[in-house]
């Protein structure tokens, strides 16, 4: 059986993938180990009643070299400092990465086997060892559109985000929980009073959550009650680290290089827990009928679920608060626009650590093992 080297798998999209991968049976067709970086000779977890090896350091080339394939979870900086080491030190398996780090360069697929299986498995027959999550976004939105992009009906993309705290990390998610519960508690008597002004709670809610004490370490701003239309570094041409990888990222899983399709748009964070939403304004190359474009985009995949564009169904089953937990990919609102015919509105909705993370990588395993 061939060694799978687990590093990262206690963090929280690690913690995800662990539970697919248990849940898909991953373990047994592998030899896993298990690394960390801060608690090396501990014990590993129990898989099926099992123990398993106590922790590898994820810092030993030497140990590392010894895998067949490597998948980490572990973070950017994790890659930075291992990647390049080991290859270097003659490592011939195969990398599967979370981490945006790698993403972008010309030895690395990004993976969405539903959507880009003939990409993965050309760079597998050409040799190709290293294999790269993509950017949540970007996965979420081309497992809903990906019909529309393989049937060449795309001509550009303005995909406007709603982006979940999960995107940010753990902390800062429980740094939107806080800061919920902090404007509940500077209103709570108020709200407890049915006679109470709702302009005056509105007031003291808006002194709270710009208060210097109100707790935004990890936002650095405040997220509930309000949005913060800002995700990642800051670009130079203007666009936000997160809206540059919507078309450099795209373009790349679905194999097309250089970069063809336009996709560009505002990327904001949301109150949201772990789902992220997406308002897409589509144009098409042609005039295609509603009802063929949801027949598309329902073939496509396993995964994606056309919503009827009717309220009640959009409001149960078109919500973060719907799928959350969930592989589904639901999208809906699927009308032509005041534009032209050729101008389609579509909104979806998927889970940032299902397909926006962990499943891409467990399933790339099981191309290589199963
Ligand atoms: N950059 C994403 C976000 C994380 O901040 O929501 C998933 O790639």
């Amino acid at each position: 059986m061939q060694k799978l080297g687990m590093i990262g798998w206690r963090g929280m999209v690690g913690s995800v993938l662990m539970d697919r991968m248990q849940s898909e049976g991953d373990f047994s067709f592998v030899d896993p180990y298990f690394f960390s970086t801060s608690q090396v000779g501990q014990k590993g977890p129990i898989l099926n009643g099992k123990t398993t090896n106590d922790l590898l350091d994820a810092y030993d080339i030497d140990a590392l070299k010894e895998m067949d394939i490597i998948i980490t979870c572990q973070g950017g900086d994790y890659t930075n400092s291992v990647y390049k080491k080991l290859m270097e030190s003659g490592f011939k398996g195969y990398w599967i990465d979370a981490a945006s780090a790698l993403r972008m360069e010309s030895n690395a697929v990004i993976i969405l086997d539903p959507v880009n299986k003939d990409v993965i498995d050309n760079a597998l027959n050409s040799g190709i060892k290293t294999y790269v999550g993509g950017n949540c976004t970007v996965s979420l939105m081309l497992m809903a559109l990906a019909g529309l992009f393989k049937q060449d009906l795309i001509e550009w993309v303005s995909s406007s985000t709603y982006q979940a705290a999960s995107g940010a990390g753990a902390k800062n998610m429980r740094e939107l929980l806080v800061q919920m519960g902090a404007l509940y508690n500077c209103v709570e008597s108020e709200l407890k009073d049915s006679h109470s002004n709702v302009l005056d709670i509105e007031k003291k809610v808006r002194m709270c959550m710009n208060d210097d004490t109100f707790p935004t370490d990890n936002f650095t701003a405040p997220l509930a009650g309000s949005v913060l239309p800002w995700i990642d570094k800051e670009m130079e041409n203007g666009q936000s680290k997160e809206e540059w990888k919507g078309m450099s990222e795209t373009n790349k899983i679905l194999g097309l290089a250089p970069a063809t399709i336009p996709v560009d748009g505002n990327c904001v964070r949301i109150s949201s827990l772990r789902c992220h939403s997406q308002s897409l304004t589509i144009k098409l190359k042609k005039d295609v009928a509603v009802s063929d474009i949801e027949s598309i985009i329902k073939e496509q995949n396993d995964w994606v679920r056309v919503i009827e564009n009717k309220k009640d169904v959009t409001l149960d089953k078109l919500t973060p608060a719907y799928v959350s937990g969930k592989l589904e990919v639901p999208i809906g609102r699927i009308r032509k626009m005041m534009m032209g015919p050729q101008y389609l509105s579509a909104f979806t909705v998927g889970d940032q650590l299902l397909w926006g993370a962990a499943e891409p990588l467990r399933r790339m395993l099981r191309l290589l093992v199963a």
